[in-house]
């Protein structure tokens, strides 16, 4: 078993969360601060980033905070928060893609895409992207990117971006879940193909007591938890991310989540993927489509 406890020193590494003022992101980030390591709290407001450091200070951790502010549906927003990351750092040991939405109202960013897809998805990939040359020139680096078992049930619906055809809330949260599964297996076979060291390695965190379901309805919250039977405290959801990222024997290319019944709850551990998330074809096509969206390659 697999607990914070096995996280090790991260002294003189230099991390980034996303979505760190709340839920699995908080404890990432906190976990991490508290074994040296020097963190940006992203949040999408500088009042949430800064009150998270509040809270995180109170553990008295070994290591270094600092707050960043990006919101991922607007790629301005992005490409701010990395100019103003790459002045003051030199290095970046770990990019951690946390941050998420799920089931909110139907929502189109300013550029028209449907917001789950936008800020789950697309904002990673584009964060990604601007900061790839700091992570390839870091001996030693990961991006971990967060997906849900929720990618099981999704498609990539390449004619349904921008809710041309509707909105299914929940079908387009498992699409955005099965998109990043996609980029992160996709992302080490380009970082193979490159030659980098870069690693890059996914993770859930099975059923996890958060703010995620601040869309959901208080009989369909109560509902699923009952059907599910389990819910994990968010420290314990944060494990499987901080396997991802620490643990030396990584899988590159890999996925991490519990290892209790159906995934849902329990301590990090090696889990399958399915045959779509492995899919080279469609991979390469929602590559090139990101890349055409954000207007980013991973130069
Ligand atoms: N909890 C679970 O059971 C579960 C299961 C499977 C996967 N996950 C995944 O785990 C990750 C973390 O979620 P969580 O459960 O910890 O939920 P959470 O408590 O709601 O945290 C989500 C974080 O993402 C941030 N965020 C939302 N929209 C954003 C935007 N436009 N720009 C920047 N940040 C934004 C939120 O900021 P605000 O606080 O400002 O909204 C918050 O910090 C997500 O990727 C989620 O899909 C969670």
């Amino acid at each position: 078993m697999w607990t914070k406890k096995d996280i090790g020193n991260q002294a003189g590494k230099t991390v980034i969360v996303t979505g760190a003022n709340s839920g699995i992101g908080f404890d990432t980030a906190l976990a991490l601060y508290q074994v040296g390591a020097s963190v940006t709290v992203v949040a999408r407001d500088q009042i949430k980033a800064n009150y998270a450091i509040i809270e995180m200070l109170k553990s008295r951790g070994n290591g270094i905070l600092e707050a960043g502010v990006a919101d991922l549906s607007k790629p301005e927003s992005i490409k701010e928060f990395v100019e103003s990351f790459s002045k003051n750092h030199h290095s970046l040991d770990l990019l951690i893609n946390n941050a998420g939405i799920m089931v909110p109202p139907a929502t189109k960013t300013e550029m028209g895409y449907e917001l789950q897809f936008a800020v789950n998805f697309l904002g990673h990939f584009s964060l990604t992207a601007y900061l790839y040359p700091l992570l390839k020139a870091t001996a030693g680096s990961r991006v971990i990117t967060v997906t849900s078992l929720a990618y099981l049930s999704g498609q990539i619906d390449f004619e349904n971006l921008k809710m041309e055809k509707g909105y299914r809330a929940n079908r387009e949260y498992a699409q955005s879940k099965l998109a990043d599964l996609l980029f992160s297996i996709e992302l080490q076979r380009r970082i193979d193909k490159w030659g980098d060291k870069v690693l890059s390695v996914a993770s859930h965190p099975g059923l996890t007591n958060t703010n995620l379901s601040r869309y959901m309805s208080e009989e369909i919250y109560i509902a699923t938890i009952e059907r599910l039977g389990v819910i994990m405290p968010s420290d314990q959801g944060a494990l499987s991310t901080l396997y991802a990222a620490v643990f030396e024997d990584v899988k590159k290319g890999g996925l991490y989540g519990p290892d209790g019944e159906n995934g849902l709850s329990g301590y990090p551990a090696y889990t399958a993927t399915s045959a779509l998330a492995n899919d080279r074809i469609l991979a390469n096509k929602l590559w090139k489509k990101a890349e055409e969206i954000t207007g980013q390659n991973f130069s």
